[in-house]
């Protein structure tokens, strides 16, 4: 079987693209996840020391300098941090500016409400599923009113089970709140609460090759069974793996990359800023 390079694809529109790389090729998708920018209205708006939208356009550089271009992008929640139009507003006009597919998914410090409002389909709600090539992505949102923690709700999970039992095509399942403990005991006690359940809905269906989430800030990859679980690292500051308590970590910040083949295949990895110039500040506790 000839190797090909998977950094290298068909150039056309975007649109054309995917479906040309799911008929045609072998060629892998490429999704890049970006999360927990944690924006603000205010472009200076910082929290921790960093500016978030400035940290935010250094990976978004970082993560469209690749050739070919991502062919979409996945922004798994902590969107916003302010609760400010404005923030949403930016946000909807950066995605739009960059031409390529994008989904994004609400997390704690979201406003559902805004969502709806200025992302308009890209933020598409409850439970939804969106093709990429062969593969589907399935978009859920975990977000639970006043509170950090996560939550399926029944009428989520079984929607999920339906599309699964329809679908059976290489499935992600994308979602804010990690559904496994991470090792890490303050933001194990804010994952999701019925985590297990959704982890029994990926045992009972193969097709499900990965769950990406956001909400931990830091790169994590674990299996459950065949399946994937993968976090990914915030655009603005990170936190301590394995840490007992609120811990912030020095290392840059970065997205997650995953090349997604028509066969069911994936690979994928973390890039990171090798530096990245403010450093954020040790709070104890939280933010
Ligand atoms: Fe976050």
């Amino acid at each position: 079987m000839p190797q090909h390079n998977p950094f290298r694809s068909v150039r056309q529109s975007r649109s054309r693209q995917i479906h040309a790389m799911a008929g045609e090729s072998m060629m892998p998708l490429r999704l890049l996840q970006l999360t927990d920018p944690h924006l603000f209205g205010d472009p200076g708006g910082q929290l921790l020391g960093i500016t978030t939208r400035r940290s935010f356009e250094s990976v978004l550089t970082l993560a469209l300098s690749g050739n070919p271009p991502p062919d979409a992008l996945l922004l798994t929640g902590d969107l916003v941090h302010d609760e400010t139009p404005a923030g949403y507003r930016y946000l909807r006009e950066r995605l739009r500016r960059i031409g390529v597919p994008h989904y994004c998914i609400g997390g704690n410090h979201d406003i559902p409400a805004l969502m709806t409002e200025h992302l308009d389909s890209a933020a598409p709600g409850s439970v939804a599923l969106r093709r990429l090539g062969r593969w589907n992505l399935i978009l859920l949102d975990s977000s639970t009113p006043d509170s950090d923690g996560g939550y399926l709700t029944q009428t989520q999970l079984v929607r999920l089970a339906e599309l699964l039992a329809d679908e059976q095509a290489p499935a992600l399942i994308a979602l804010h709140h990690h559904p496994a403990a991470i090792g890490s005991t303050w933001i194990d006690r804010i994952g999701v609460a019925n985590g297990a359940e959704l982890l029994t809905l990926c045992e009972r269906h193969a097709q499900i090759k990965a769950v990406l989430f956001g909400h931990i800030h830091q790169d994590f990859s674990a299996r459950h069974r065949d399946c994937l679980l993968l976090g990914a690292p915030s655009t603005c500051f990170q936190f301590t793996p394995g840490s007992p308590d609120f811990a912030i970590d020095e290392i840059p910040p970065g997205y997650r990359e995953l090349r997604l083949y028509p066969d069911g295949r994936l690979e994928t990895q973390v890039v990171r800023l090798e530096q990245y110039a403010e450093m954020p500040l040790h709070l104890v506790g939280g933010y």
